[in-house]
């Protein structure tokens, strides 16, 4: 009892550390032994015009930090699914997915749920919103380090977002949600060099196995999606030009 009662205290401590904001840094990122410090997360996407408004951004609920599934029973029920019921996400459901796609989990180094090599951290998350309750239609950038949603482009892109897919899979267009995973290659292959796309490829997966987890301990289905076209998606959602489009995770709740 005694324990699970300073468990919740550190929770509530990280918590809070974790949703406080951070002191701004005139210089983006900074280096220290292995480890660089990401003091910005979208350091080398310039922001387009919708963002620059208070109202584009979006506060994130706190995450949970202790679940009811144990992670066995999570890895035993993890399935692809592909159908879904028409129904709402709420936002903690949404919190809760993105923050155990890239959210924070130290507050010292920033460093995240997923690892990465040199915690250089080359991934950006999108969430693609059809139906989640208090958010509108468009599609949103993920900000770890405040844990909040940045509003890229407005209104309802599902249908075109389905047929940007090969075989135009429908479960895009069903899901309330789809997280979606980009990269900026410079990020790993400044230090890496070749050996950097290797790495981001390596990291998207330790990344949408979180979401697999997730979505799955939360009672949500949801499938990864290699299969699309780049070029159809990166005009679609706006991607800068040093932005690669990786993989599509559509989220729903099982009907
Ligand atoms: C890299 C990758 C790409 C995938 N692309 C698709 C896809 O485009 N469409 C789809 O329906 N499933 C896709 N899947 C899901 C697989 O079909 C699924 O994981 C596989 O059938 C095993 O089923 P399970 O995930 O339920 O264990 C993809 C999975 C991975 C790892």
């Amino acid at each position: 009892m005694k324990k699970s009662f300073s468990s919740l205290i550190m929770a509530g401590l990280i918590l809070f550390a974790a949703c406080s904001p951070k002191p701004d840094t005139s210089e983006n990122s900074s280096t220290e032994g292995d480890i660089h410090i990401l003091t910005n997360e979208s350091e080398s996407i310039p922001d387009n015009e919708n963002t620059s408004t208070e109202s584009a951004i979006i506060q994130l609920p706190p995450p949970i930090l202790y679940g009811e599934m144990s992670l066995e029973q999570t890895l035993y029920e993890r399935r692809s699914h592909r159908n879904f019921a028409e129904t709402t996400l709420t936002k903690e459901q949404l919190s809760q997915l993105l923050w155990a796609a890239y959210g924070i989990s130290e507050q010292t180094q920033n460093l995240r749920t997923a690892p990465s090599a040199g915690a250089l951290y080359p991934l950006e998350i999108y969430s693609i919103i059809g139906e989640v309750s208090g958010i509108s239609a468009g599609v949103y950038r993920y900000n770890p380090l405040e844990h909040q949603l940045i509003k890229v482009v407005s209104g309802d892109v599902r249908s075109e977002l389905r047929s940007s897919t090969f075989g135009n899979q429908q479960m895009v267009e069903i899901a309330p949600l789809t997280i979606f995973y980009t990269t900026v290659f410079e990020r790993s292959t400044a230090r890496y060099g070749e050996r950097g796309i290797m790495y981001t490829h390596m990291e998207v997966g330790h990344s949408a196995q979180n979401v697999y987890l997730q979505a799955t301990a939360l009672g949500l289905g949801t499938c990864a999606i290699g299969a699309f076209h780049e070029d159809i998606v990166s005009e679609l959602l706006q991607l800068s030009e040093n932005e690669t489009p990786l993989y599509l995770l559509p989220v729903g709740n099982l009907e």
